[in-house]
């Protein structure tokens, strides 16, 4: 059995980051179509006075985490743990860790919420203290603030902000989906290549609580915290630019991260006829010099729902290709503007293209794509193949709205 990577490194003076390398993955919450992995990074302070640890690992990796820890601690120094999120992937070796520790040789800090979660998720009756927001914890010479930071990404969530540092310990907020080949920003070759998967997990996994994030960021700025490293609890820590990444989530959280020529198309083709008149469309407007991502749902293949809504989020446009079924919309596509409704609540234009055999379900496509919170420009339908007419009117429709 090959074991997943992990990783055991020092950070800043005293702080040490624990990562270990998710590649066995392929739903993210079972739901997300993870290819590119995720990383779960949890921390250790390891102080005169004892340790505090920060997050852990999802429980597959129990034994692993504590063997990471111990190469950093002694488990039996361990005085604190900090529960940023009570998500299983930050909490799962929670169990194994207090196991090894002892239940009752430490303190549990989390938010007011996190004690009876700990109870109820795992049957731990811990020694549990919640902390008030901003209240202050001394230990050897450091002072940790937490700072309650609600919905990024459940109501229960906190940040550790280790003053003597700069280090604010983030959980999931500025962290990203993907195995970086570097632990820090220091040295990650292609930043805008690993915004993207910051992007889509910005999208799929905060998405519908998205206005939280820059409400919260406006808190920690209020602060006026030196922050000097950002530490997430999945992705590359940053500490050569750590503004890089907070500019990039509250960016997003306006939804000002939009590629002006970029248009995202979502289909479905039940035998090929949407798909001959998307190709056409496609092929049209790339030699016009727009960026267009493509994501289908055809005999051959479905597509990420999350790579879509993380190309829907950017995208000045969606061309979305509808086949009727049953006299309604396909059930993926469906399923697809449901989502576009909860996770990409920045409001898009969105040009539709309807196909079907005997009658247009075109009523109720344009409501469901206005339920969703997005704009229709159009509603194109077309009996069978569709005719030049039908492409040349998309591709005016394009010219017209998209810069
Ligand atoms: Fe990475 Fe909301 O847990």
């Amino acid at each position: 059995m090959i074991l997943p990577r992990t990783y055991v490194e020092k950070v800043s003076r005293d702080l040490y980051l624990l990562r270990v390398d998710d590649d066995e993955i392929k739903f993210f919450e079972g739901l997300w179509s993870i290819p590119e992995g995720i990383t779960y990074n949890a921390y250790v302070l390891a102080t005169e006075e004892g340790a505090v640890v920060f997050d852990t690992w999802r429980n597959r990796y129990s034994n692993l985490f504590v063997e990471c820890l111990r190469k950093v601690v002694d488990p039996k120094d361990v005085r604190y743990v900090v529960v940023h999120h009570m998500e299983p992937d930050h909490s799962g070796s929670l169990p194994k860790l207090l196991g090894i520790v002892g239940v009752d040789r430490v303190e549990i800090l989390g938010h007011p919420m996190a004690g009876s979660m700990i109870r109820s998720f795992y049957g731990i009756d811990a020694r549990f203290r919640p902390v008030k927001d901003l209240e202050a914890l001394r230990i050897g010479r450091y002072t940790i603030r937490f700072i309650h930071t609600p919905w990024l990404h459940w109501p229960e969530t906190i940040m550790s902000f280790v003053e003597e540092l700069g280090a604010l310990l983030s959980c999931d907020a500025f962290g990203g989906y993907s195995i970086p080949s570097t632990l820090f920003d220091d040295d990650l070759d292609d930043i805008e290549e690993y915004l993207e998967f910051v992007r889509k997990y910005i999208v799929t996994v905060i998405g519908f609580y998205r206005p939280f994030i820059a409400k919260n960021i406006d808190k920690i700025r209020s602060l006026n915290l030196d922050v000097k490293i950002v530490a997430p609890s999945h992705g590359v820590v940053w500490r050569r630019d750590p503004s890089r990444i907070v500019d990039y989530y509250y960016r997003a959280s306006r939804g000002e991260i939009v590629d002006p020529k970029k248009i995202t198309v979502i289909y479905s083709s039940m035998y090929g006829f949407l798909e001959e008149a998307v190709s056409k469309i496609v092929d049209a407007l790339r030699s016009k010099g727009f960026r267009v991502a493509i994501h289908r749902f055809v005999e051959s293949e479905h597509a990420s729902l999350g790579n879509a809504l993380s190309d829907a989020f950017d995208s000045s446009l969606l061309i979305l290709g509808i086949s009727t079924y049953e006299g309604g919309i396909f059930p993926l596509m469906k399923m697809v503007l449901d989502a576009l409704g909860k996770k990409v609540t920045v409001p898009k234009r969105v040009v539709v293209l309807a196909s079907y055999g005997w009658g247009s379900p075109r009523n109720v496509l344009e409501k469901m794509v206005r339920d969703a919170g997005h704009e229709v420009v159009e509603v194109i339908d077309f009996r069978g193949r569709a005719s030049s007419e039908v492409i040349e009117r998309v591709l005016s429709l394009v010219e017209r709205y998209v810069a």
